[in-house]
């Protein structure tokens, strides 16, 4: 039992699932390469947006033959752009376990109206990923943000299926191994496990999701922002940095002072292992105690990016109530920011385990979560 606060600190308390840590390194001065003040269509600006889709496909080591765009409206601008573009050519398949998920299946079934079977799990729980029809368009969520609950592998996606599959992997992208061949439009933002700024989306299509864009038009009207096509032909230019509207430099710069960071640290593999230990650490400290315990049913599907914790101690008579009071402790100590569960989540709290974040505050948090608790129960 800790009833007396612990010595040791995190040095960085911001455990925040989007956005998340800056990268260790990060310096506001590191930014002063940044073209501002001049335009993003100028050969400086367009050599910055290139160098961020070439380095994005590098460290994430995407085929050379899929396309990297870097579109408007962070990961959600990306996604519904695919969606509004690609799907009602065939039935799809909407497959939800949490929050965000949820929005997409609302997205296809209440606005885009298409036909849709919808398959969908309770917060901790995941849907049975073999079980889908492949030969519709699949849309789903790598890595469930608000459950923390992720898909463990690709195997069971067909390689020769008929459908798209779409994924968003926001919360997955540069902290779990993405099986390309199987993603025919993964989405994600950098503001989730590189800890750059929100504002841009980046949308990576397979071949096959090409070939759709080039031979399907949907049957409903797309504004500006969402259109990936002119005269039936991709436009090839968002994929070299040529932006459908004007993006943030700024932004622009820090992702790729992340981006050079994660380089810097073994790329994809260092990132994966940072995201590891941090998320290893906190199921240890879990492991260890009766009063807490992950969300993910299956630990095989625990997230290691965002770590959604439940108490479960039999004193607790108002969870959400007890959750939030922990949260509110550890932050007003300064040793926890922004580790309260996502608000259409079950109680409870969800610390972000992504690669900017250190092993070693992870550590020094969790003695103090344990104080948080004995004092709120004591309380
Ligand atoms: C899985 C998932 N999808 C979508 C979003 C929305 O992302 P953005 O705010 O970048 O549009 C989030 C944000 O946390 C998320 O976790």
């Amino acid at each position: 039992m800790v009833t007396t606060k612990p010595a040791a600190r995190p040095d960085n308390p911001r455990f925040s699932s989007g956005p998340c840590a800056k990268p260790p390194v990060w310096k506001l001065d590191a930014l002063s390469d940044a073209p501002l003040g001049r335009s993003h269509r100028a050969a400086v600006g367009k050599a910055k947006l290139a160098e961020a889709i070439d380095l994005t496909r590098e460290v994430l080591g995407v085929p050379a033959d899929y396309r990297i765009g870097i579109v408007p409206a962070s990961d959600t601008g990306a996604f519904e752009m695919a969606m509004w573009s690609l799907l009602g050519e065939r039935p799809a398949q909407m497959v939800a376990w949490e929050s965000f998920g949820a929005g997409w299946v609302t997205d296809v079934v209440k606005q885009l109206k298409i036909e849709a079977t919808t398959h969908t799990a309770e917060y901790g729980e995941i849907v049975d990923m073999a079980a889908l029809n492949y030969d519709n368009d699949v849309c789903f969520t790598w890595n469930g943000t608000t459950s923390g609950v992720r898909v463990v592998s690709g195997d069971v996606i067909p390689a020769d299926r008929a459908g798209l599959t779409l994924c968003d992997a926001t919360s997955a992208a540069f902290a779990q191994d993405l099986p390309w061949d199987k993603l025919d439009v993964t989405t994600f933002s950098w503001q989730k496990v590189m800890g750059g700024e929100a504002a841009h989306g980046m949308l990576i299509l397979s071949p096959r999701a090409v070939e759709r864009l080039e031979s399907y038009t949907p049957a409903w009207p797309l504004p500006k922002i969402f259109r990936l096509t002119k005269g039936g032909k991709l436009i090839e230019g968002i994929f070299r940095g040529e932006t459908i509207n004007t993006p943030s430099m700024l932004a622009v710069e820090d992702y790729l002072v992340a981006l050079k960071w994660g380089r810097s640290i073994g790329g994809l593999d260092g990132l994966m292992h940072r995201a590891n230990a941090n998320a290893r650490a906190i199921w240890n400290f879990c492991a260890d105690k009766p009063w807490i315990a992950n969300l993910a049913v299956d630990p095989a599907t625990r997230s290691n990016t965002s770590v959604c914790l439940k108490f479960t101690d039999d004193r607790i008579t108002d969870g959400a109530a007890f959750a939030k009071a922990v949260a509110k402790r550890l932050e007003a100590e300064g040793i926890a920011l922004d580790i309260g569960a996502y608000r259409d989540a079950p109680a409870g709290l969800r610390i972000w385990c992504g690669a900017t974040v250190e092993t070693s505050d992870i550590e020094a948090m969790l003695p103090w979560l344990e104080w948080a608790f004995e004092a709120e129960i004591n309380a």
